[in-house]
């Protein structure tokens, strides 16, 4: 069976417009999101627009700073310590991977914890790690809102993430195990991936390469999560080789339509909860 990123995005974002309209009759304002992006990188600008526009969708206000490859460090730090410091900004994203020169790490650090809706700050993800509440990366926090929508109870059930990215690969596996799963995190060094993979209840492609997953490589009945999203001519494709992993697998995610609604649509329901955090303080 497909799971329809698309579909659980739209129920979820129409909570969120609800719940939109009453924090701006409680506060007398709109949730705000900022987001910078800088370069001309294609799929950056879609993924930028389409935050831009899921912001309006739901009624958020939304800051838009666009800056050319090329542009000081300086100034992109100081717009980020200007939205910092502003009240009606509630969250700041930082659209990466930045142009090649620029010190992400310190724009980034810039990011007070409380407007990062990313869940990308060592805080965050300390919290994450620690299972306490705390702002949630986006596309894992999307996948797990997904596994929901399937009525299978996670727990004892053997999870595999192919992929260790701070933004990806470990704050999933940290939900997973929060959730009580077994978890496995693999990786370029793994040795044995296929071994490891077929065990897998829940497995989790977020690599970054087409149709990477294939197969031979999962079991009868898995829940097969794919959150890849490469060009190749032209169209999207997933790190799962959808064709022939569907017919394994008991859930799956289409690729475009899966993961990738969902991620917008959690950094949505992440600047709603900074807004209300933040009014109530
Ligand atoms: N680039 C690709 N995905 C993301 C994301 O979720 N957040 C940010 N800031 N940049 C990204």
């Amino acid at each position: 069976m497909l799971i329809y990123g698309k579909e659980v995005a739209a129920d979820t974002r129409s909570k969120i417009k609800e719940d939109v309209k009453a924090f701006e009759e409680k506060y007398g304002r709109k949730p705000c999101l900022a987001v910078i992006i800088v370069g001309e990188d294609p799929a950056s600008q879609t993924y930028v627009r389409n935050k831009i526009k899921g912001c309006a969708e739901v009624g958020m206000r939304s800051l838009h700073y666009e800056y050319a490859d090329g542009v000081a460090q300086s100034e992109i730090e100081n717009t980020v310590k200007t939205l910092a410091g502003d009240d009606s900004v509630d969250g700041i994203l930082v659209q990466l991977p930045l142009p090649a020169g620029y010190d992400e790490k310190r724009i980034l650090e810039l990011i007070p914890d409380e407007k990062d809706v990313d869940g990308f700050s060592p805080t965050n993800l300390g919290l994450l790690a620690m299972n306490r509440p705390g702002t949630i990366s986006c596309t894992p926090f999307g996948v797990m809102k997904m596994l929901e929508t399937t009525g299978v109870d996670l727990s004892g059930k053997n999870a595999v993430v192919i992929g260790r990215s701070n933004t990806v690969g470990k704050p999933m596996a940290m939900l997973l195990l929060n959730s009580d799963c077994t978890v496995t995190v693999c990786h370029s060094k793994t040795k044995d991936l296929k071994e490891i993979t077929s065990r897998a209840d829940i497995l989790v492609a977020a690599i970054g390469r087409p149709k990477f997953v294939t197969a031979d490589m999962v079991k009868d009945g898995a829940i097969v999560i794919d959150v890849g999203i490469n060009r190749v001519d032209g169209k999207l494709v997933g790190d799962v080789d959808f064709e022939n992993v569907e017919k394994k697998a008991s859930f799956i995610t289409p690729v475009p339509g899966g993961v990738g609604p969902m991620t917008i649509t959690m950094l949505l329901a992440n600047t709603l909860r900074a807004a209300t955090a933040k009014a109530e303080r």
